[in-house]
């Protein structure tokens, strides 16, 4: 893998099912819809395989985002990068005159970085390793007249051992696999609650990425009255794959 040597440990480029982890067999099956790219010399943790959002999704969403985002907002704060899926797609529309991209875990990070430099765009992209609130509350506060967050949170259950565990014991409980409507309130580490709270600060422009079973009725309990917001699905194979609620003055259609 291109400049493997200076990766962190927990960073990997696998190149054959060999060398795959059980657990995410069946996500690096899938490598090339996460990454057309992939071959190139993606990078990820073998974490951030549950969480990244796959290309078509990424793009589709960048796409909404850029055409329906209020003039005037040339900025585009992602609050979870992760791997870099979704910083990635908003840099290529080419919409955004700067993306500030955070991301807490230093080696995921590295990945998106490095994700970024395949598909040509780390110089479109500011990049920040720490917390998302501490730095949009603190460090980007002068950005905030000319921004709109996106936020990917995670949801629990998006983690390898966790999954690991539940395989073992062939748990079911709860999680946003099995749950019939997914509850936002208890959504790990960050409820809703926290996550509007935090942002609408801020910016009121925000797009969440959530469960696709997400519960309907809390979200629409933020929209102010007399507004609307929009939910969205994003389908892949004629499945949803997950839900964004676009908050705020995003004229989708
Ligand atoms: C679902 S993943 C994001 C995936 C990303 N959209 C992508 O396509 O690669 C959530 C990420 O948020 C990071 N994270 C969790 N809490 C955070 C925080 N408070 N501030 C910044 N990043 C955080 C996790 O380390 C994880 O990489």
């Amino acid at each position: 893998m291109a400049d493997e040597e200076d990766a962190p440990a927990e960073v990997h480029h696998y190149s054959n099912l060999q060398e795959v982890p059980w657990d995410i067999q069946n996500y690096w099956a899938q490598r090339y819809r996460i990454f057309s790219k992939y071959d190139e010399g993606i990078w990820l943790t073998d974490d951030a395989w549950f969480g990244v959002t796959p290309e078509p999704v990424a793009n589709t969403i960048a796409t909404q985002m850029a055409e329906s985002a209020p003039a005037g907002r040339s900025i585009l704060v992602d609050a979870f990068a992760g791997a870099g899926g979704n910083s990635i797609a908003f840099a290529l529309t080419g919409r955004w005159k700067r993306v500030y991209a955070i991301e807490k875990n230093p080696a995921v990070l590295r990945c998106a970085k490095h994700n970024a430099k395949i598909y040509g765009v780390e110089d479109k992209i500011t990049w920040f390793e720490g917390d998302c609130f501490d730095i949009i509350s603190n460090h980007l506060k002068e950005l905030a007249p000319y921004s709109v967050v996106f936020a990917s949170p995670p949801w629990g259950g998006q983690c390898h051992s966790t999954l690991r565990l539940q395989h073992e014991l062939t748990v079911t409980g709860p999680g946003y696999r099995s749950d019939k409507v997914f509850n936002l309130k208890t959504m790990e580490p960050y409820s809703l609650q926290k996550l509007y709270d935090e942002y609408s600060v801020f910016s009121k422009h925000m797009v969440l990425y959530i469960p696709r079973t997400s519960d309907l009725s809390q979200l629409a309990k933020f929209v102010p009255n007399g507004q609307h917001a929009t939910v969205m699905h994003y389908c892949m194979e004629g499945a949803s794959k997950a839900l964004c609620i676009f908050y705020g003055d995003f004229n989708v259609s």
